[in-house]
């Protein structure tokens, strides 16, 4: 079984963590709470993903929800052991402080910061009078207004995909450009089986916004044809943005989820996988077309 998780520590840290919450009927995370020990050994690849913190001056702001807390935590270290002078907005949902992971770590980090702004909301709790950065529910695009975030921040998100869906809604909305808006789903879409179980909901269209000007990309399961824009970065950011039923996990070329029968055509990968898949398929997840590329999607 494979499995991807975020580091959570400072890449200075001279060791990586990943912080792995243990879910009920998790079959790795089960094992790793109640049979993995220290010093035992695993087999790892290294890190790899491209949900990192740019370097610059503009203001930070990290988002998540739950335990999409733990790749913008590792941000949040790294902006604490160089005493970072930018501005850093930690804006983080959970259902009540039994669920508020990284609590104390997260509020001692923020100390260390110059210029730092915590905002916690509980959704399933009040909060304490000690507690002036908590807030009872739901962040709305009023109250992330009225957080003072500037235009001109880089902001990270992290968290379920509707979560993701409403606050990325909620910042282009406030005036953040999409670019400077990065997200890292930290859970997978039901698994949904290409041509066999269309439960998507929306027929497959051409993506939204101007079209490409690269190779057509024939989606041959789904009947789309649409020329390539690196806007899209991968060939499954492309289907995704035409509603094509699509199957992934990990996005950056490891669990081989996202393997792809590829009907002709060529491709690069942006992200070396891990290992290649079987000739005549491609990891869509971490690949762009060099050709015209026809899918068996
Ligand atoms: S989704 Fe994991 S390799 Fe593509």
């Amino acid at each position: 079984m494979v499995r991807s998780y975020s580091l959570s520590s400072a890449p200075t840290a001279g060791a990586y963590r990943i912080s792995v919450k243990h879910e009920p009927h998790g079959k790795v995370s089960g094992y790793i709470h109640t049979a993995l020990h220290p010093g035992d050994l695993v087999d790892i690849a290294s890190p790899r993903g491209t949900f990192v913190l740019e370097e610059g001056s503009r203001p930070i702001v990290l988002i998540s929800a739950g335990i999409g807390a733990t790749p913008v935590l590792a941000m949040l270290h790294r902006l604490a052991a160089t005493r970072d002078p930018r501005p850093v907005w930690w804006i983080h949902i959970a259902h009540d402080r039994a669920h508020h992971a990284f609590a104390d770590e997260t509020h001692a980090l923020l100390a260390q910061l110059p210029d730092a702004h915590e905002h916690i909301y509980y959704t399933g709790e009040a909060p304490r009078p000690d507690e002036p950065y908590v807030t009872q529910g739901r962040p709305s695009a009023s109250s992330l207004a009225r957080l003072g975030i500037p235009a001109d921040a880089d902001v990270y998100l992290c968290g379920p995909t509707a979560f993701m869906d409403h606050f990325g809604g909620f910042l282009r909305d406030h005036g953040l450009p999409p670019e400077r808006i990065h997200t890292e789903q930290f859970s997978a879409l039901p698994a949904i089986n290409p041509g066999v179980t269309p439960t998507a909901g929306v027929r497959p269209h051409q993506p939204p916004g101007p079209p490409g000007t690269g190779p057509l990309i024939t989606f041959s399961r789904s009947g789309v044809t649409t020329p390539w824009s690196p806007a899209h970065g991968s060939l499954l950011d492309l289907a995704e943005a035409c509603h094509i039923p699509t199957r992934w996990s990990c996005r950056t070329g490891v669990c081989h989820t996202c393997v792809t029968h590829i009907v002709s055509g060529d491709i690069t990968y942006t992200t070396p996988p891990l290992e290649l898949p079987e000739a005549g398929t491609v990891l869509v997840c971490c690949s762009a077309p060099t050709t015209e590329v026809v899918l068996d999607l």
